[in-house]
């Protein structure tokens, strides 16, 4: 069996209970040491079989599947594997070569970072909607046209971007495209870890700001209103005017 296993964003308390379990039991574990800390491997047994994804192409990593054909193995990756884990093409092999294999969920980023700003990132009549998303980057061609950080920005919508902090300039004219200067943004480095950093800006000053953080990787931005530092509008759910299947309205 191989699992396709969240680590979370990073905290070793932050994978699941499952994750945990499937680590404890693998006899091989392949994880990317640039974006899962290490950490996380005092899960496993200390005779456990470990690779380093850091380096290895995917032919790489499915020899390693390919060797250990009866072994339990752990494919690590960062976050949720759902969200720019690569996972398509690992699950795609294992359906051509009749391998057994599950996916577990894990923490993304994106809820460590909104934990780390303490803000609901869906805020009635502010946003209801969180676009997950990311510049084009050196593999741009993967990147559908429709699919702008420009195109997105353009609904002011929560936008949580992805992947991007190596271009400051290139995220804050895209986002400028829709967003006013003065939106609310967040710079999340490593949520999580125990050297997270966050830094409340501006669109107008994102430049500047995620420059000046001197991070590129394991950096989330979170842009939007639902980002400000304002008391929200009641949500209806708990509102006692508003009857619902567990609830009856309690005031006319
Ligand atoms: C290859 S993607 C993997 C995303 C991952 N699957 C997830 O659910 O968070 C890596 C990007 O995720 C973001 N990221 C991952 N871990 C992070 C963390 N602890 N703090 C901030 N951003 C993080 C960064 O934008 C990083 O460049």
């Amino acid at each position: 069996m191989i699992s396709f296993v969240g680590a979370g964003p990073g905290a070793p308390d932050l994978i699941t209970l499952r994750g945990r379990d499937r680590l404890a039991a693998a006899d091989v574990i392949v994880w990317a040491s640039s974006l899962v800390p290490e950490a996380l491997l005092r899960h496993a047994r200390p005779d456990t079989e470990v690779h380093d994804s850091a380096a290895m192409t995917l032919e790489d990593v499915t020899g390693v599947y390919e060797a250990n054909a009866d072994a339990r193995v752990v494919r690590l990756h960062s976050g949720d594997p759902s969200v720019y884990g690569a996972i398509q093409e690992q699950i795609d092999w294992c359906i051509a070569n009749d391998r057994d294999f599950e996916v577990v969920p894990g923490v993304s980023s994106l809820a460590a970072a909104a934990a780390a700003v303490q803000r609901e990132l869906t805020i009635p009549t502010v946003s209801q909607s969180v676009v997950l998303t990311r510049l084009a980057g050196r593999t741009k061609a993967s990147m559908p046209e429709r699919e702008s950080v420009a195109a997105f920005a353009a609904h002011r919508a929560t936008m949580a971007v992805f992947l991007s902090a190596a271009r400051p300039g290139d995220l804050q004219d895209e986002l400028l495209a829709g967003y006013p200067p003065e939106t609310p943004a967040a710079i999340v480095v490593r949520a999580s870890w125990p050297d997270e950093r966050v830094v409340r800006t501006t669109v107008a000053e994102l430049r500047v700001d995620l420059a000046a953080t001197k991070a590129r990787t394991t950096v989330l931005v979170l842009v939007g209103d639902a980002l400000a530092d304002l008391p929200a509008e009641r949500s209806h759910l708990y509102s006692p005017n508003y009857s619902h299947k567990f609830r009856k309205a309690r005031m006319a």
